[in-house]
């Protein structure tokens, strides 16, 4: 496998400062409840939260749609629950990638269930082109091509989740991929 530089850590801390300013215009008062989805979204919330000035609470949520290899099971586990409850809340979940669509569509419904003010998604990351089910983003990082990118949370095989910048994972000639 070889890495292609995709995203640099300067581009995405730049955009991640606009989307903290876009979401602090967005909700003029109130806690803002985010919900990072483990383990990919993990650096994006930490980064994310710092640049959002208002009075935000942080849960973690375990989510499992993948196998370990890069195509999807279709199955949509949770593997942690939320310890908070989101009644009445302003909800924004917090993702690294929206691929096919059926993690998201799946838990948005979910949330809504827990009668919160509202719900939206902020995910870094969005493949329009993969989407099977439909999800309604209302904060993204970056539209990418249908390649599979590793680094800033994003792993393959668990693989790769350090790396600062964002890469392609390509394999090399002579694998299969
Ligand atoms: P979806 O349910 O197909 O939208 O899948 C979303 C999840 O799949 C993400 O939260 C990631 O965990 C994983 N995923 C999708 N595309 C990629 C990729 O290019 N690299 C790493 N993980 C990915
Ligand atoms: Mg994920």
């Amino acid at each position: 496998m070889s890495l292609r530089p995709l995203l640099s850590e300067e581009q995405i801390q730049k955009r991640i400062l606009d989307l903290g300013a876009q979401i602090d215009a967005d909700y003029p008062d109130g806690t803002l409840f985010l919900i990072c989805i483990l383990k990919g979204a993990i650096y994006f919330l930490a980064d994310l939260s710092r640049a959002i000035k208002r009075d935000t609470f942080i849960d973690f949520m375990g989510i499992s749609s993948y196998g370990r290899g890069k195509t999807s099971s279709g199955e949509v586990r949770i593997t942690k629950d939320l310890d908070i409850s989101l009644e009445g809340a302003d909800v924004l979940i917090v993702e690294d990638i929206i691929d096919s669509g059926v993690t998201l569509n799946y838990l948005t419904s979910l949330l809504q269930q827990r009668k919160p003010k509202s719900v939206r998604i902020a995910t870094l990351l969005d493949k329009p082109e993969r989407r099977l089910r439909p999800v309604d983003v209302a904060y993204v990082g970056f539209r990418i091509p249908d390649e599979f990118v590793v680094g800033y949370g994003l792993d393959f095989a668990e693989k790769y989740r350090n790396l600062r910048d964002i890469c392609i994972l390509e394999p090399q000639e002579g694998e299969s991929g």
